[in-house]
């Protein structure tokens, strides 16, 4: 084993047959239970972005339910502006705020029907310029949701390019060139048929009222070139102008980077390693480059051809064997019960890495507005910090969803409130300030609400864990000041798998960068879990946070015993 290329030594990796559903390679499992040599563990070369990003902490802002300023029952700007110093309170460096432009709202706005106009219910472009200014002002950054992949049936562009005559739009989404086509049969699934007067069929992104943006097609079905079109078609070529152009809109107004959404699926069609969808993509990172050098991007896109694409930092919650942490409800790894792999997610993780090249961060966010509150099922306080201490100790760019910070909880609404549909409606509601009316969040009447607030007489609120050292919020606070405190602990640190074997507990690793080299192990089941591991520490340690775990030496191996639902972080010196 070569301890400097710690993403090369997937000590056993077993390749089994791949369940429905699954990518082959989310069968594979890494498994670990040596020391590396500490005198090689050093960080990683930085790959190219910001300054800030190495170590930086984000904060997701849901703006329909985040601060009503006006009394209407909805978020909204100024109510983000009224909270920035909360914001600012918690230690991050930047905040991501879901769309906040004009649209019909059938997916929450990201449906958008004007990307260059907020929306009137979240207030003016002058509005957005200020919260640009605001949080500058304080030192925090401000992302932008960026919605390439299609717009709202209520688009301009999309109501041009539904009329029958030819015009500058006809090209901009994907059609058929007939409704009656040749080859319904493989090409129906995902078209809508019937919707105007045009004679074809367009291809929807997500929901019937999301019409692709047309990007054209990697790999052209040689029965329907009538209508698939090349990704370098004149026409293709100017909506990727024009989206270029909204980016550099909203860059113009102060903004610092964006998240893309459904960023892996512009190009249709066999885009082999996506590599149509990364052209477009490094496309306008160019132009980011020339005219806003320093901006930050980070795709939602699960694996590492997003690294090709120009981006700093893609999310992985959507690849199972992440999602399986805490998001199942018998056999997560973090949960009490102790039924779960930590394995799997290792694989994973360290083949996206080395994929990626190390080219970008990834990021391993906790939760997010299209994934349950991981707070659900009764989880209390110490389980909530053992998920936390896992993401902020990992090498990526950690993001915090609102309300997580003091434990919001997953409720039981299956509205369909603006796409919100079962889980995503329960994971969405208002953020609880303070004991009161609607939890603070609005001072209108509680019926006017987005989405009702958690009626719990223990509902958590801001207020009441601001005076308590205890608290959710207090640990939040430690736990990103002392990830800012640990340059090994920034997304750059180099980090090293020193015992994860499948099903069984405790994870633990050690992390490498400035000067220091630090020892984190977790150990979320709730009876004590036993590590045997090949070799001994040459290093003093140190206990800096978490509780004492026992060590014992057994000839050429090392035992360390993690108590029950504890963590701990040692510095070795
Ligand atoms: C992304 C968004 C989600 C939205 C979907 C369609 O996954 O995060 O909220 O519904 O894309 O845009
Ligand atoms: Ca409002």
């Amino acid at each position: 084993m070569t301890p400097q290329k710690p993403l090369l030594m997937l000590a056993s990796l077993c390749m089994c047959t791949a369940a429905s559903g699954q990518r082959p390679e989310e069968q594979n499992y890494a498994q670990f239970a040596s020391f590396p040599a500490l005198g090689s563990l050093k960080a990683i070369e930085r790959p190219s972005g910001p300054d800030w990003m190495h170590n930086a902490v984000i904060y997701q802002i849901y703006p329909q339910t985040f601060f009503d300023s006006n009394g209407d029952g909805i978020g909204d700007i100024q109510g983000i502006i009224a909270k920035l110093d909360y914001v600012k309170s918690l230690g991050v460096d930047a905040i991501w705020v879901n769309p906040f432009f004009e649209s019909p709202f059938r997916d929450a706005g990201y449906d958008i029907s004007d990307y260059y106009s907020v929306a009137p219910r979240y207030g003016t472009n002058e509005d957005a310029k200020e919260l640009f200014a605001k949080a500058h002002e304080k030192g925090l950054k401000v992302l932008f949701d960026f919605v390439a992949s299609y717009t709202s049936i209520d688009h301009q562009w999309f109501k041009d390019s539904c009329e029958p005559a030819p015009n500058a739009h006809s090209n901009w989404y994907v059609w058929t060139n007939d409704t009656w086509f040749d080859g319904m049969d493989n090409y129906m699934a995902g078209f809508i048929q019937g919707y105007c007067l045009r004679n074809g069929n367009y291809l929807q992104n997500f929901f019937w009222s999301q019409p692709a943006l047309n990007f054209g097609y990697g790999n052209i079905d040689p029965q329907q070139s009538a209508w698939q079109l090349p990704p370098n078609h004149p026409e293709i070529m100017a909506l990727r102008e024009e989206m270029k152009n909204v980016v550099r809109f909203w860059m113009g107004m102060g903004a610092d980077g964006y998240r893309a959404d459904m960023a892996s699926t512009l190009v249709k069609r066999d885009d082999e390693d996506k590599k149509y969808t990364r052209a477009v993509w490094n496309d306008i990172r160019e132009m980011l480059n020339k005219e806003f050098p320093g901006t930050f991007t980070v795709a939602e896109w699960e694996d590492w051809t997003a690294a090709k694409g120009g981006f700093n930092s893609n999310f992985l919650h959507w690849r199972k064997p992440f999602y399986d942490l805490w998001f199942r409800n018998n056999d997560s790894y973090f949960l009490p019960a102790g039924k779960g792999d930590i394995t799997r997610f290792l694989a994973l993780y360290l083949d996206q890495r080395e994929k990626s090249g190390d080219a970008n961060y990834i990021s391993l966010t906790v939760g997010n507005h299209d994934l349950p509150r991981v707070n659900r099922w009764g989880r209390d306080k110490a389980d909530l910090e053992l998920i936390q201490v896992f993401a902020f100790t990992m090498p990526n760019i950690p993001f915090i969803y609102y309300g997580d910070e003091i434990g919001m909880r997953q409720l039981d609404f299956q509205s369909g409130k603006e796409g919100c549909y079962g889980t995503r409606a329960g994971g969405r509601t208002p953020m609880q300030w303070a004991g009161g009316a609607n939890l603070g969040f609005s001072s209108s009447a509680p019926d006017k609400l987005w989405l009702p607030v958690d009626d719990a007489a223990d509902a958590p609120t801001v207020a009441a864990q601001e005076k308590d050292p205890d608290s959710m919020l207090s640990f939040m606070r430690e736990l990103v000041a002392f990830r800012k405190a640990h340059p090994a602990l920034a997304a750059d640190g180099g980090f090293y798998p020193v015992y994860a074997q499948k099903d069984q507990y405790p994870f633990i690793f050690i992390r490498a960068g400035g000067d220091e080299k630090l020892l984190v192990a977790i150990n979320p089941s709730a009876t004590q879990a036993s590590a045997q591991i090949k070799g001994t520490l040459k290093a003093k340690r140190r206990l800096i946070k978490g509780s004492e775990c026992k060590w014992s030496e057994k000839g050429d191996n090392t035992i360390i015993s993690v108590p029950a639902r504890s963590y701990a972080i040692y510095s070795l010196e």
